[in-house]
């Protein structure tokens, strides 16, 4: 049946996660590789030049099936699509639990993983991976389950338990985050677009605005991922500091997400808000249709 398959490949940045290798679906030809990026100027996503390593984008080679979509059960190859797939839904989901302006959870490396089909109710997957705090470029190894569901609930978006995170879960940054509230909560004065630039580059003033925008994504992200997509943050179009409300810090943003499967980039509206007691909410999430940067044949 291997004989039949028709296989794209498909080459993609995938930014700012660490992201190491994302591969084939089923048991089908890995093409596995670290690419230097500075070898595809054109890539989709910006290099950020001059950041610490962990910034630094790792082209993938995706090899997608095309025609028959066979989900393997059983233990999975940890670097192969369909546990990297699984294992970016736990990075989404522990920015939406612990993301802050000053923490920012990506995915290094899977190094399990298994999934059974779990009756009516869809499949699950176990995982052993590595998150990375990147903003302290700290890593530890968590384990997890995720839950796709199945059948009519396809509207729902997966579950996910994650255990043995917790000593990364304690990084303290509350002085900082007091910090930055009481600088915006007595000057609304927050406006800022395109981070990063074309040239990879934001301004230090803003960072903690990227990181707040890229975690208010992985809300959007989490939501939307099925076990089809693989999301990434590609960048903040714009966000501009709403008048507070309830003590919440208040943000327009406009995002613009990745997916690494579809080869889309896909524009949201997000209205954000963030204290350091409350942490990081997303009131009101909404696909926008307005995306200068989507099509790259117009201005
Ligand atoms: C990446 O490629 C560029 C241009 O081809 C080259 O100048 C640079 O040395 C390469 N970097 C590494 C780490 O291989
Ligand atoms: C991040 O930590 C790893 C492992 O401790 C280290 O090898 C790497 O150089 C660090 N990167 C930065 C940017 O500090
Ligand atoms: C308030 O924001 C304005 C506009 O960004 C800036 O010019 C001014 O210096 C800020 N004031 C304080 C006290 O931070
Ligand atoms: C932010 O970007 C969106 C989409 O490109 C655009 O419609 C909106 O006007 C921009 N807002 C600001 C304040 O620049
Ligand atoms: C992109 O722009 C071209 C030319 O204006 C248009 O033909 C195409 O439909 C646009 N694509 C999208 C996705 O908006």
């Amino acid at each position: 049946m291997h004989s039949t398959m028709t296989l794209w490949i498909v080459f993609a940045v995938a930014g700012l996660t660490g992201l190491n290798g994302v591969s084939g679906t089923p048991a089908e030809t890995v093409t596995l590789d670290d690419v230097n990026t500075s070898a595809h100027p054109n890539s989709a996503l910006e290099t950020l030049e001059g950041e610490e390593n962990f910034w630094k984008p790792t082209v993938v080679v995706v090899v997608v099936e095309a025609e028959e979509e066979v989900m393997e059960t059983g233990e999975l190859n940890p670097s192969h699509y369909p546990a990297q797939r699984a294992a970016k839904v736990v990075q989404h989901y522990i920015n939406t639990q612990h993301g802050s302006p000053y923490k920012v959870f990506g995915l290094q490396r899977v190094f399990r993983a298994n999934a059974e089909d779990v009756s009516d109710s869809g499949r699950k997957y176990h995982l052993e991976l590595s998150v990375q705090e990147m903003v302290h470029n700290t890593t530890l190894a968590c384990t997890a389950e995720v839950l796709f569901p199945g059948g009519e609930k396809t509207e729902h978006w997966p579950q996910v338990q994650v255990s043995s995170c917790d000593e990364l879960l304690k990084i303290d940054t509350s002085a900082q985050e007091e910090a930055l509230y009481q600088k915006y909560n007595m000057n609304h004065s927050l406006s800022t677009q395109n981070l990063p630039d074309s040239n990879g580059h934001i301004e230090p003033d803003h960072e903690p605005f990227w990181h707040l925008g890229t975690v208010a994504s992985s809300f959007v992200m989490f939501r939307e991922s099925t076990q089809n997509t693989l999301y990434n943050m590609a960048q903040v179009d714009n966000a501009t500091q709403l008048a507070t409300e309830k003590d919440q810090l208040k943000f327009d943003y406009h995002v613009l997400l990745h997916d690494l499967v579809s080869q889309e980039i896909i524009p949201w509206k997000l209205l954000v808000t963030w204290s350091p007691l409350e942490g990081v909410k997303v009131q009101k999430m909404e696909k926008s249709s307005n995306c200068r940067h989507c099509n790259k044949s117009q201005p």
